[in-house]
């Protein structure tokens, strides 16, 4: 019986490479692919020990329901944090989500009517699209380069697509690219937020995972209309598996997403927002962040080492400030998802993810986006050489 399925399912389809990054999971692929965090880093013993203590103790609070805008206390810690980072709030101002992702579908949920059109950058978080589809938006899109989004093409775009209603972005370190977007443009952005009356989404899950560079201010501390959604995550930082991502907004704004929040999913476990918590009481987060900042800055300066010695010289990669990927450029013509197909996985046992799937509109071919953070520094190595070995081989 073919089901009835709601407009909205329409463009909610698998994604096209799902098969090939399926194909990439295979422990003997040397995986560039996913977005994964180092698990050799994760904390786990102070992780056994604060759930072990919650759980513990008299009363079971750790295990009941919980306030579906989060535990107060993690709220208020979270506010801590913000503040700490030129975003001056307190617990009111934060509502705890089921990873940052979640804040995606809320806002799009909350602004986008079908035909309302989503700014974005040009390429994009996929996720970000994933989340959004179901709201049935279109996408104007605007290019990146080495300073993030290009701010100056903005205006025009935004004169061309009166419907837009909510500009996405990825300011630190951004997925795919890994780039950082300039002081001048952050400003540049509220301006014409401001001026066109549009809600900015600020994703910032890499912002504290910074190697070298001055930390930018936010575009949330640079709002002066209650216009930006701060969107932030434990999942970089701690552990992804805590499903932990929290929204910092206006008063109105946070209501809304609070609604939708309960809509959803009730509340964010109970036992992970008491166990993070008590991980920030117990134990230095900041200290834990440096050496993640120290292990993935060596592992992008092993993986750009290895890019300049053995990939072909016209292949160019970006070099990240922080975060997890870098970015590589191929020449016009070269298609890295049928490269991958043919070449990378059966031949050199190499997966990346090809970059076409980060473009909202026109997919470009001769893109390909790399993981530093998760494979080791043996395993970037052996794999830039056998990915270097295989295009010379197939050039
Ligand atoms: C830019 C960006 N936003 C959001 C997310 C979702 O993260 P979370 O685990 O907090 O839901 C990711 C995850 O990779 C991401 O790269």
């Amino acid at each position: 019986m073919p089901t009835r399925y709601a407009q909205r399912m329409a463009k909610v389809q698998p994604s096209a490479i799902g098969e090939l990054l399926a194909l990439g999971a295979d422990p003997s692929i040397i995986s560039f692919g996913g977005g994964y965090p180092d698990a050799t880093l994760f904390p786990a013993a102070q992780l056994d020990a604060v759930f072990h203590e919650i759980i513990q103790k008299p009363g079971g609070a750790s295990m009941q329901y919980a306030p579906s805008n989060g535990l107060p206390r993690l709220r208020d810690q979270i506010a801590g944090l913000m503040t700490a980072d030129g975003m001056s709030c307190t617990a009111d101002d934060v509502l705890i989500l089921q990873g940052s992702q979640q804040g995606l579908d809320f806002a799009a949920r909350m602004l986008i009517d079908p035909g309302d059109v989503i700014i974005t950058e040009d390429p994009t978080f996929l996720g970000a699209l994933i989340a959004f589809e179901p709201s049935q938006p279109r996408y104007a899109v605007v290019p990146v380069d080495a300073e993030g989004m290009q701010t100056d093409r903005l205006e025009a775009i935004l004169t061309a697509n009166p419907r837009a209603k909510m500009i996405y972005t990825v300011p630190d370190f951004q997925n795919p690219t890994g780039v950082t977007l300039s002081l001048a443009r952050r400003k540049q952005l509220i301006a014409l937020a401001n001026r066109y009356d549009l809600i900015v989404l600020e994703d910032t899950p890499y912002r504290h995972i910074r190697f070298t560079g001055e930390n930018l201010p936010t575009l949330k501390s640079l709002d002066t209309e209650g216009r930006v959604i701060h969107l932030c995550s434990f999942s970089k930082v701690l552990v992804p598996g805590l499903r932990i991502g929290w929204a910092v907004a206006s008063p109105d704004i946070l209501a809304c997403m609070g609604l939708l929040k309960v809509a959803a999913d009730t509340q964010t476990s109970t036992l992970n927002m008491a166990a993070a918590s008590l991980f920030l009481d117990r134990y230095d987060l900041a200290a834990h962040i440096a050496t993640l900042r120290a292990a993935y800055s060596a592992k992008k300066e092993a993986m750009l080492d290895a890019i300049r010695q053995h990939l072909p010289q016209d292949i160019t990669a970006t070099d990240p400030e922080g975060g997890l990927f870098t970015w590589l450029t191929f020449s016009e013509g070269f298609d890295t998802t049928d490269f991958m197909r043919r070449v990378a996985l059966p031949q050199a046992r190499v997966a990346y993810v090809p970059g076409a799937t980060f473009f909202p509109l026109t997919p470009r071919a001769n893109h390909a986006r790399l993981n530093f953070s998760s494979p080791s520094l043996d395993a970037i190595r052996t794999g830039i050489a056998a990915l270097g070995k295989a295009l010379y081989a197939n050039h």
